[in-house]
């Protein structure tokens, strides 16, 4: 039976401008991931693996070419429409965690159950269930800078799964952490896939990342290929 294509990108080109100077960042990009896959994208510094993955997110619109996510034609969708693809169906973990300093890990994780209109009783079993599933049971009322690396990845993890995304994207989930703790955030990437059926794209600079992914892609000079 043919798995199906969850993201699909056709030609996808993108420029900034900054200052008078043009720089591309994505030359002609195709991509097909199918549902339930974890790819692993590597690239140097500056390839234009964050510039992707915020166009699978439609955080930023490209300049020629189709992005296809379950199903929807981004180019189609207004900024409405966009948004209620980030809130439903892909989550973004940026490459900072993303994590607000005021709130506590217990209110970072509640914040998208909240936007989405979730009544009380029912966030809070969710949030202490994906508490849980972090392994990070008896931290809710911790703030973000008191917590290690590989525990802020594991909360900006569950915040990103509060809504059940079918597709999950991750920015250098590992870049600031030791091999330990990125082997074990890896880890935690894989329990989702396998407990979830998310389908998870990961890019990093860090080529070690690729032994944990199903499939392994590489992005250079704005162009994406496979790996064997
Ligand atoms: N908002 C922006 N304005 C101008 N140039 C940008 C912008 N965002 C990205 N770029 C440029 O586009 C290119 C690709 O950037 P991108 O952040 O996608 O790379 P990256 O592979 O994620 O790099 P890193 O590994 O350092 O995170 C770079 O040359 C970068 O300077
Ligand atoms: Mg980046």
């Amino acid at each position: 039976m043919r798995r199906d294509i969850v993201v699909l990108l056709c030609d996808v080109w993108k420029s900034y401008r900054s200052r008078g100077e043009v720089v591309t960042a994505l030359r002609g990009v195709n991509l097909r991931v199918a549902r339930g896959e974890i790819v692993g994208i590597h690239g140097p510094s500056g390839a234009g693996k964050t510039t992707l993955l915020k166009i699978i997110a439609g955080l930023e619109r490209p300049d020629r070419g189709e992005v296809i996510v379950e199903g929807y034609n981004l180019n189609q969708l207004n900024e409405d429409g966009l948004a209620m693809l980030r809130n439903t169906i892909v989550s973004f973990i940026p490459q900072e965690y993303g994590l607000i300093d005021e709130l506590s890990v217990y209110e970072n994780i509640e914040l998208p159950l909240l936007l989405a209109g979730i009544g009380h009783e029912e966030r809070r079993a969710r949030v202490r269930e994906l508490i849980e599933y972090i392994g990070l049971r008896g931290k809710e009322h911790v703030k973000p800078k008191y917590l290690s690396g590989g525990e802020k990845q594991r909360v900006a993890i569950a915040r990103a799964l509060a809504n059940t995304p079918s597709i999950l994207l991750a920015d250098e989930p590992t870049a600031n952490l030791d091999w330990e703790n990125a082997s074990k955030v890896m880890e935690l990437f894989k329990q989702v896939n396998r407990d979830f059926k998310t389908t998870i794209i990961i890019v990093s600079h860090d080529p070690r990342i690729l032994r944990f992914v199903d499939r392994r892609l590489i992005l250079q000079d704005g162009v994406l290929r496979e790996v064997s």
